[in-house]
């Protein structure tokens, strides 16, 4: 037997325990009160309360480790109607127990308990009301097992990918003007894709390359393709940005072009961010200036050099690109 079926029996077990505890004390409290009946009684609802203490603790563990996990509970609206009614049959089980355990002195002195009709027909009631709080936990339980009533987690709403644009557009042309630092690539990189550009520029050669060549050219790649673009923004002083009305991405989208117009004082340049919606966020994968995909320049670009010198050379052509960059501080 799996423990996960085990702590099932146990809940199972020990949930029918406290159904069949509450019945007989039903029955019991019926009849004439009797010492025996009365000692009857005192047992039922001690085993009834071990019972309601078992379903309680192994219910707990199937929350936490048996079954979906606790986020899937706690967003299961059964569940926490369950919970709820757990608790408030708990409450009501307090007045029954309190007039049992009231009978024990006259017990112990082998006499039956006096206690007045209305008494026990409160105390009648009370079972029957925590009876059909059962009845209503157990169809909570059905339901909340087949996944009925579950409500998704919100998730923390993306950043919308004009935002990202925007955020990195702003602190490129910050950076472009004052010198592209390693720092500054360090902070700009995650906002792009380049698990996706970097094997789409390097083209067939990215399936050749070894683990340790796949890390490099990711490198380099990535400092080339920040100080391109910080460079097409720090081309000239009086260099705006405009970007066009914001648009809600629908909840299906993946992929999305994100339209900005770069305005120089002698012409205007169209840029286009082309976006993808990642686990993270919206993430740049590529850029198009003009209508021409950077991308695709790229990718003819080291196509040409992978076959003139193979992957190291490549690897040692973007390298000097960024040592010659970086010596001229940008
Ligand atoms: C009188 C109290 C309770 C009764 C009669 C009861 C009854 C049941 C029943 C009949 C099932 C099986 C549902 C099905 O597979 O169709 C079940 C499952 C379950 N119960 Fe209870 N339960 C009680 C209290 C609790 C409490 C207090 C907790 C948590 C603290 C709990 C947690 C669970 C969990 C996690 C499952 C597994 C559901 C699944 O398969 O996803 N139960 N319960």
């Amino acid at each position: 037997m799996t423990a996960a079926a085990l702590m099932a029996f146990l809940h199972h077990a020990a949930a029918f325990a406290l159904v069949a505890m509450l019945a007989a004390e039903l029955v019991l409290v019926r009849g004439e009160l009797t010492v025996a009946r009365a000692r009857q009684l005192l047992r039922a609802d001690a085993i009834f309360g071990i019972s309601a203490g078992v379903v309680l603790a192994v219910g707990a563990l199937r929350v936490g480790w048996f079954e979906k996990g606790a986020s899937y509970y706690f967003h299961n609206v059964p569940f926490i109607a369950k919970l709820s009614l757990f608790v408030a049959v708990g409450l009501l089980s307090i007045y029954p127990t309190v007039q049992f355990l009231s009978w024990r002195a006259a017990l112990k002195q082998g006499q039956a308990p006096q206690v007045p009709e209305h008494k026990l027909r409160a105390i009648r009631r009370v079972i029957h009301w925590e009876l059909a709080g059962v009845l209503l936990i157990v169809l909570c339980a059905a339901l909340m097992a087949r996944g009925v009533g579950f409500v998704a987690p919100v998730r923390a709403a993306l950043p919308a990918p004009e935002g990202v644009a925007k955020k990195v557009a702003a602190e490129m042309l910050a950076l472009a003007r004052h010198g592209m630092t390693e720092a500054a690539i360090a902070r700009l990189a995650p906002e792009f894709d380049f698990a996706r550009m970097t094997p789409l520029v390097v083209g067939p050669a990215w399936e050749r390359a070894t683990p340790s060549q796949r890390v490099q050219l990711n490198g380099e790649f990535q400092r080339v393709a920040l100080r391109t673009y910080a460079g097409l923004l720090a081309s000239t002083p009086d260099v705006a940005l405009e970007f066009g009305p914001p648009r809600k991405p629908a909840a299906d989208e993946t992929e999305l072009a994100v339209h900005a117009q770069l305005r120089r004082s002698d012409d205007k340049v169209e840029i286009d961010y082309l976006l993808e919606r990642t686990e993270e966020g919206w993430k740049i994968y590529d850029l198009r200036v003009d209508g021409a995909s950077l991308a695709s320049t790229w990718r003819s670009e080291f196509a040409a050099q992978v076959r003139e010198r193979g992957i190291d050379g490549l690897i040692e052509a973007l390298a000097a690109r960024n040592r010659r960059a970086a010596a001229a501080a940008l």
